[in-house]
């Protein structure tokens, strides 16, 4: 029988973490279970540092992009031993199950507690990247992309005015999911992400045609991860076989942070509210998917087994032909 639980956010930072701990500490008080907030994740895990959390602790939070109880990514914690010493800390302090809000890296760290220690847990999918198996959708993904257009259109209006080109690097150093939704929803001229390999010899030539026939605003979104190097990489190498005036713009954490957009708030207090429910229903080792527009328990082993493939990659072919 449970009767405190724990949460942490782990991994980079994502817009709709707080709105997650919220939904997962009011659906625990719900239920008559009390819950503490492991602080800067697994770090605080393994030193057995944790806030209480009530109802009240968890107001005004919702509309806050990243996360108050803090996060950390914890080399510490792919050690055996050090694992089994944080399992002996939470349990001498009572906690009976975790919720962990954070990426596949997150969850591979539950999945090894759970393996070893038969720690009840449930997983919350938090990080811009979307790149979690299992799951059509992460929490934060949605703000990030958001905030990725809205840059880039104000970044337009000096292409347009300038006839400048402009080369955007997004974030996402093993996922294009940001680049190419963000590519299609700017009007992007092209688009690079890790997972294809688009020819540069394609996309130079793609900008000549395009400022021959008269376009004067030229947006290349490259993702941060890409196999040609970061934007500027790119753009040096581009600008000078085009031979057109560029510029570059990184847009880098700006991405990470920043008040969560209203979709982002929903799934994340659902699937907030989702993770409690299954470790109080004695449902453990599940992520709080979403597929098909509704949310689902998905097996922690198969939310780890790999780096989801990119659902997008249509969208690079869209991107192409619409730009
Ligand atoms: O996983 C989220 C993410 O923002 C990636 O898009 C990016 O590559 C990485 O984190 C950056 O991590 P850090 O803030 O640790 O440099």
């Amino acid at each position: 029988m449970m009767k405190r639980l724990g949460i942490l956010t782990s991994g980079g930072d994502a817009p709709g973490m707080n709105a997650a701990i919220r939904a997962a500490v009011r659906t625990a008080s719900g239920r008559g279970l009390s819950m503490v907030g492991y602080i800067d994740g697994y770090t605080g895990f393994v030193a057995g540092e944790f806030q209480e959390l009530d109802d009240r602790s968890v107001g005004n939070i919702i509309q806050r992009g990243g996360t108050f109880i803090g996060t950390s990514r914890c080399d510490e914690f792919l050690d055996a031993d050090v694992r089994a010493a944080a399992v002996r800390q939470m349990r001498d302090a009572g906690v009976d199950g975790l919720v962990v809000i954070g990426g596949d890296g997150s969850f591979r760290g539950a999945l090894a507690l759970q393996v070893e220690h038969a720690v009840p847990i449930a997983g919350v999918p938090g990080t811009i990247d979307n790149d979690v198996f299992g799951t059509d959708e992460t929490i934060g993904f949605d703000t990030a992309v958001n905030t990725a257009v809205l840059a880039i259109d104000q970044v337009r209006d000096t292409s347009e005015s300038t006839g400048m080109m402009f080369f955007v690097e997004v974030m996402g150093r093993r996922s294009g999911a940001i680049a190419l939704h963000t590519a299609v929803a700017a009007g992007a001229s092209g688009v690079l992400v890790p997972e294809e390999h688009e020819s540069i010899d394609v996309l130079v030539r793609r900008l000549r045609e395009s400022i021959a026939r008269g376009k004067r605003s030229h947006i290349i979104v490259v993702a941060e991860g890409d196999e040609a190097g970061g934007a500027f990489a790119v753009a040096q190498q581009v600008g000078k076989e085009v031979g057109h005036p560029y510029r570059v713009v990184v847009l880098g954490h700006v991405q990470r942070g920043g008040r969560p957009s209203a979709r982002d708030r929903i799934i994340a207090s659902q699937a907030g509210a989702l993770a409690v429910t299954a470790l109080a229903e004695g449902r453990y080792g599940v992520m709080i998917g979403r597929q098909g527009g509704m949310p689902v328990e998905v097996p922690f082993d198969e939310a780890v087994k790999t780096v989801r493939p990119p659902g997008a990659l249509e969208l690079l072919h869209l991107a192409q032909t619409i730009s």
